[in-house]
């Protein structure tokens, strides 16, 4: 995730030169990931930009970010989206005239129709990314108001998507200019200066009273001065209401008051959610991606581990909606499979980080057979999308912790997407079907945000007596098998508990032999009446035996009575399965983990990324 850090001061009133504070803020910024940074201020009548790809220790070696001359500094680091990982792409950004620059958090929808009307008008662009945009877009404005507030103003209510925006000029030089929507801002107040920040931690050195920017507000902050309005309603905004005093240290902080960044992790999941839903609405990728499907003699999808239970649910997805067999298969067992794919073939690899070995070899594997390949990853520029022909990026941010969470149900998200757009566009889904699925997925964030805030207390509590078992099922029917199967593997590679998931009707053939008194069985229950009324059995039959039963299921359930404890989800369309049945397992095995003594972020024998085969 971006991170943003900006300063407003007067000569002689801060504690050390704001270009030191700017470029320390970024490096307390480090945690949430990035693969560039860049800082710029005002001198004289120009901006003076430092940036580049990298770490941020490295190009201050390179450049010296630290030594920034100025007294209005802004500092970026950047998580790629629209863009590869380079130099250029990385932030701050700046108009034609070198007189406004910008750094942003955040996803701007209508880049591409924003930026092909700035072109049309003679703005040259420099990068790829999205961001550029807004200094043109206020360039522009200020052309025609000669007002850069006015400007500000004008530029961010064309703009769609997501952003935490910091904008500096040298038109009003002891100026940062700021807007919000959806993504992080926060404002810290000195005596003498202002700081912009996309989180404490950057700014919690320097002073500990703080504004947290609500969405739509809008406005500017000098040393001395602070204006807000709210773009909703043009009101101004009495801002002085909302100060507050952090309390956490600084080593709290960096997990943003989380203990784990596994726990944080669960809990951005609306906002990974929301920024993945707004990235794949205006992704030119999926339209060509579609294109393939169809024209696809067979399509196979590959991933492994939490990435592989996506490609699972894709492919149960797509014979649903679609009406289109997709073979799944995990990514380290193509060998299998390559014999079979043939030129006139699609192959989709799902990788969170891009770089998993056992995916990249069965993506190689199939493209020396001529299949054409579509990448699913978290990582822009990684090497699974930038091998294939096609990438589709979530926008989950970085995930810190080694158990997927909200990588898994981001890619879900994008897969689910993706098949109710071929499944329109190959004649199975009517518009109205696709469009009404469509407004589900568009609910996800809320839905999810929701999810967290029922089961927190009810995975806590019942953490206490998982941690003190050895086995556990997860059972489940059709589009809740993967689920399932997530749900199990969270709880085996963090908590240590040997977990087991299968389709429910498969019982009686083995499993149900080790069932006895007091034995965890965990149902992921979607909101689907044939599949509810098919599980009944399943539950009884495991009740028998003297099973706990704990379900994940809908408020409306026909099972309540059957549940001894109960994970309640809102009650939506069974597509969206994955989003609200695998918070509360993720919640479920992260207590249990802390619970038994263990460092969820970092299970033994476990790597985020598995670049070897
Ligand atoms: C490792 C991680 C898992 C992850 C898997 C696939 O095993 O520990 O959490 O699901 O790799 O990773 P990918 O980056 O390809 O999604």
């Amino acid at each position: 995730m971006c991170g943003i850090i900006g300063i407003a001061a007067l000569l002689g009133k801060t504690p050390q030169r704001p270009g030191l504070m700017v470029y320390k803020g970024l490096l307390r910024l480090e945690y949430r990931g990035y693969d560039s940074a860049g800082i710029a201020s005002i001198s004289g009548d120009r901006i003076h930009v430092l940036k580049g790809k990298g770490k941020i220790a490295d190009l201050e070696k390179k450049l010296c970010l630290s030594c920034i001359d100025g007294l209005t500094v802004i500092g970026h680091t950047r998580w790629a989206t629209h863009g590869a990982p380079n130099d250029i792409n990385a932030h701050p950004h700046t108009d034609c005239s070198g007189k406004i620059a910008v750094v942003h958090n955040g996803i701007i929808q209508n880049f591409r129709e924003l930026k092909q009307m700035l072109v049309s008008r003679g703005h040259i662009f420099k990068s790829e990314t999205d961001t550029e945009v807004v200094p043109h877009l206020v360039e522009e404005f200020y052309k025609k108001f000669g007002n850069l507030y006015e400007a500000f103003k004008q530029a961010i209510k064309m703009l769609h998507g997501s952003y935490a925006l910091v904008l500096i000029s040298t038109y009003e030089p002891n100026k940062l200019f700021f807007a919000k929507k959806d993504s992080p801002l926060i404002i810290g107040l000195g005596e003498g200066f202002n700081i912009l920040a996309s989180d404490i931690p950057a700014l919690l050195e320097y002073t500990r009273r703080i504004v947290t920017v609500r969405d739509d507000w809008i406005g500017y902050v000098s040393p001395t001065e602070i204006h807000v309005e709210d773009l909703s309603t043009s009101n101004i905004v009495d801002w002085s209401r909302y100060i507050r005093i952090v309390e956490w240290s600084l080593e709290d902080a960096t997990r943003s008051g989380f203990p784990h960044f596994m726990l944080k992790e669960i809990h951005e999941q609306p906002r990974a959610l929301k920024d993945t839903f707004y990235g794949i609405q205006s992704d030119a990728a999926v339209a060509k991606a579609v294109k393939l499907l169809l024209e696809a003699d067979k399509i196979y999808v590959t991933g492994a581990g939490t990435s592989y239970h996506a490609c699972f649910f894709y492919s149960l997805t797509s014979s649903i909606l679609a009406k289109r067999i997709v073979y799944h298969f995990i990514a380290s067992e193509y060998p299998v499979y390559t014999g079979t794919a043939g030129e006139n073939d699609v192959l989709i690899v799902v990788s969170q980080s891009g770089e998993t070995m056992d995916a990249l070899k069965a993506l190689r594997a199939f493209r020396e057979r001529g299949v054409k390949t579509i990448a699913v990853s978290n990582v822009v520029d990684s090497a699974i999308p930038r091998e294939s022909d096609i990438a589709i990026y979530t926008r989950a941010g970085p995930e810190i912790g080694v158990a997927a969470t909200k990588t898994f149900t981001t890619q879900t998200l994008v897969l689910s997407w993706l098949t109710i757009s071929h499944g329109e566009a190959y004649g199975v889904l009517l518009r109205s079907e696709a469009e009404e699925l469509r407004k589900w997925l568009s609910m996800s964030s809320e839905l999810v945000a929701r999810v967290i805030s029922w089961n927190e207390s009810l995975a806590r509590s019942l953490a206490e007596w998982l941690s003190r078992k050895g086995n556990a099922y997860y059972l489940s029917r059709g589009i809740g098998v993967p689920v399932a199967m997530e749900g199990a593997l969270k709880l085996k590679e963090i908590a240590y508990i040997h977990a087991e998931a299968y389709p429910a009707g498969e019982s009686k053939h083995g499993p149900i032999a080790l069932v006895e008194e007091e034995y965890p069985v965990v149902f992921t229950i979607p909101k689907h009446e044939e599949l509810e009324k098919t599980l009944l059995g399943n539950i009884q039959e495991m009740k028998a035996r003297g099973a706990v039963i704990i379900g994940v299921a809908p408020e409306d359930t026909i099972l309540k009575d059957q549940l001894d404890y109960w994970f309640k989800v809102p009650s939506t369309h069974w597509i969206l399965t994955p989003i609200t049945h695998t918070p509360p397992q993720q919640l479920l095995a992260y207590h249990t983990a802390v619970r038994r003594g263990y460092d969820p972020d970092k299970p033994r024998n476990l790597a985020k990324t598995v670049t070897v085969e």
